[in-house]
């Protein structure tokens, strides 16, 4: 398939090339579009065909739903079966349109196909001045799963869309790099016990500041338990080498590196951490107190990492709080071995 090129730049959209992003969506084809968090495959959420074609180029188990993205509260409306509480409506206001999509009862305009065959639906209002403009333009809803092969990194630049799927689907917008970084929090509100499914760009306790009951699902603390988000049981993020992921505080980290032979070693690791070391190979995420910026460039170091010549890579994880929590998740499930320093 030729995959088509759309050059687009968010703060001066150029009208033709957003058409023909359009006319793909509008003929039930997929596109990657870029969303703040990281790129999306987007098609048609409504049209079972569309779907078929999402789960096919990035070779999706079946069984994992897609987050379906609106751009307005009436088409939220139409894709659920479920009243807006007060309690919902506070976490709208305060996080939408942002890094978070909520689980709802979904309508029966929603195909099971989108869901996977669940009662719900989870739906996600970008905060991405192109993916809002093609939602708006096309009139329908984009269900958009991460812009990856399945079990590899998601894509936060254009090029790392372009290596996993081109001539696997209809168009790719190539835009800037996501400023977030990480995928959206998965947050479960179809039933009374407000749950997050899967850490993501809203930290923990920037939700419990809104509405202090929501904690973690029991499954994510609990690896032995069957996780709601079906995401979650699956192999993720693994760049092509082994890869141990090293927590600890700094000192107890860097005296533990410094015992080891990294030569041969590619180190993914924090400024405060690279700085103590003399180390060939290394990416540095940034400070080790910065999430926001380790976010940014996780993924972006994991693809890198594949293209250097070194034989394994270790990393190192953050504290375990606010969006350090989310480091730590997708450091944890993209390692093939872990390892606590004390
Ligand atoms: O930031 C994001 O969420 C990105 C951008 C493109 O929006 N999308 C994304 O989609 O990460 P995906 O398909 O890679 O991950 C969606 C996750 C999966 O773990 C899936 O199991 C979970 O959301 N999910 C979707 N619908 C669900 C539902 N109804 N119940 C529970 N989990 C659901
Ligand atoms: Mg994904």
């Amino acid at each position: 398939m030729n995959t088509q090129l759309i050059y687009l730049n968010p703060e001066q959209m150029n009208e033709t090339e957003l058409q023909k992003a359009v006319k793909i969506l509008q003929e039930d084809q997929c596109i990657a579009i870029p969303t703040e968090t990281v790129y999306g495959l987007a098609a048609n959420a409504l049209s079972e065909l569309a779907i078929k074609r999402i789960f096919e180029a990035k070779g999706r188990p079946s069984d994992n739903p897609l987050i379906v993205h609106v751009s307005n509260m009436s088409m939220l409306k139409r894709c659920i079966h479920q009243d807006l509480s007060s309690r919902i409506m506070a976490i709208i206001d305060a996080f939408w349109p942002g890094p978070l999509t909520l689980v709802f009862k979904k309508s029966k305009l929603i195909p099971n196909e989108v869901s996977a065959h669940l009662e719900t639906v989870g739906i996600r209002w970008p905060n991405h001045p192109i993916a809002l403009a093609l939602i708006e333009t096309s009139g329908f809803p984009l269900a958009a799963p991460s812009a990856n092969v399945s079990g590899r990194p998601s894509p936060t630049k254009a090029e790392h869309v372009l290596h996993d799927l081109s001539g696997k689907i209809a168009g790719i917008i190539m835009a800037e790099q996501s400023a977030v970084g990480v995928e959206s929090t998965v947050l479960d509100v179809s039933g009374d016990d407000f749950r997050i499914l899967r850490k993501g760009g809203v930290s923990l306790e920037s939700l419990q500041h809104i509405d202090p009951a929501i904690t973690y699902d029991d499954a994510l603390a609990h690896p032995e338990l069957t996780p709601k988000s079906p995401g979650q049981k699956y192999k993720h993020y693994a760049p092509s080498k082994p890869m141990l992921a090293l927590s600890g505080n700094i000192e107890s980290l860097v005296h533990h590196l410094k015992t080891m032979d990294l030569s041969q070693i590619l180190l993914i690791s924090t400024d405060e951490i690279i700085n103590h070391l003399d180390v060939p190979y290394h990416l540095s995420l940034g400070s080790y107190h910065d999430h926001d910026l380790a976010m940014n460039r996780l993924f972006d170091c994991l693809r890198v990492s594949e293209t250097l010549p070194v034989e394994s890579i270790i990393i190192t994880g953050f504290e375990d709080s606010g969006l350090g929590a989310t480091l730590n998740d997708r450091i944890s499930k993209a390692s093939s071995q872990k390892l606590t320093i004390i």
